[in-house]
C-alpha cells in the first residue's frame, strides 16, 4: 500500500510499523512516591562491549520524566499470559502496580513471570523527534528458559505458534488413525 499526502504518509508508516512483529516489554523505574512503568514496544539491544540496550519513550509521558530524573530503568519482557499487564501499562490507571508480582533488581521493580528483564543506568539520553531515545548500561539481567513471550502484530497481542509441534501432532494423529 502506498501514501501520498503527509497525513497518509504517517497512517501508512502507523500500518507498516504495526507489520514489524515485536515482543511486548514493561519498562519501569523509581520515583519519589514509588515506582512508575509503561508498556513499550521499542526496545532494541545496542552493544555486547559495555553491554547496552535502548528503549523509546513519548516525550509527553509520565514515565519518560521518571526515567530522566532517577537516571534508572529496567525492562521486563512479558510472558503470552501476561496480556492483562501489558493493557494496563499502557493506559494511565491510577495505581499500575496494585496487586502486581514484583520483585527487585538493582532496587528496581521487576515484574515476577517475566520472559527475561534488564536492570539499566542510564548512558545517554537522545531527542528522537516526539520520542526520548534512552541508552541503558545494562547492570543485570536474566531470563526463564521454558517460557513463551508475549508478541504484538498489527496493533493485536497474539503468541508463538510451533509449527514443527503441530506438524507432529498431525503426523502422530495420522499414525494413530491409519492403525
Ligand atoms: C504494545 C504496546 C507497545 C507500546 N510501546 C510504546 C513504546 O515503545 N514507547 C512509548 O512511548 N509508548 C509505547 N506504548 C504506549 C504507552 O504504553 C502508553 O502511552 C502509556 O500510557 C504510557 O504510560 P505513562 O503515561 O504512565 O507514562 C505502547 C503501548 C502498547 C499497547
Amino acid at each position: 500500500m502506498g501514501a501520498s499526502t503527509a497525513q497518509d504518509m504517517r497512517a501508512t508508516y502507523r500500518g507498516a510499523m504495526s507489520r514489524f512483529t515485536t515482543g511486548v516489554t514493561i519498562i519501569t523505574t523509581r520515583t519519589p512516591d514509588g515506582p512508575a512503568g509503561m508498556t513499550a514496544s521499542a526496545v532494541a539491544s545496542v552493544s555486547l562491549d559495555p553491554l547496552m540496550l535502548l528503549v523509546c519513550v513519548g516525550n509527553t509521558l509520565a514515565t519518560r520524566n521518571a526515567i530522566s530524573e532517577s537516571g534508572v530503568f529496567a525492562v521486563s519482557v512479558l510472558s503470552r499470559s501476561q496480556e492483562q499487564h501489558a493493557l494496563r501499562f499502557a493506559s494511565r490507571c491510577e495505581d499500575k502496580f496494585a496487586g502486581l508480582g514484583l520483585r527487585t533488581d538493582h532496587d528496581l521493580p521487576v515484574l515476577e513471570g517475566a520472559v527475561a528483564h534488564f536492570a539499566c543506568n542510564v548512558k545517554e539520553e537522545f531527542a528522537g523527534g516526539d520520542h526520548t531515545i534512552f541508552v541503558g548500561q545494562v547492570v543485570s539481567c536474566g531470563y526463564a528458559v521454558d517460557s513463551d513471550p508475549l508478541v504484538y502484530f498489527g496493533g493485536k497481542f497474539g503468541s508463538l505458534c510451533d509449527l514443527s509441534s503441530h506438524a507432529q501432532l498431525a503426523f502422530e494423529w495420522q499414525l494413530a488413525a491409519s492403525m
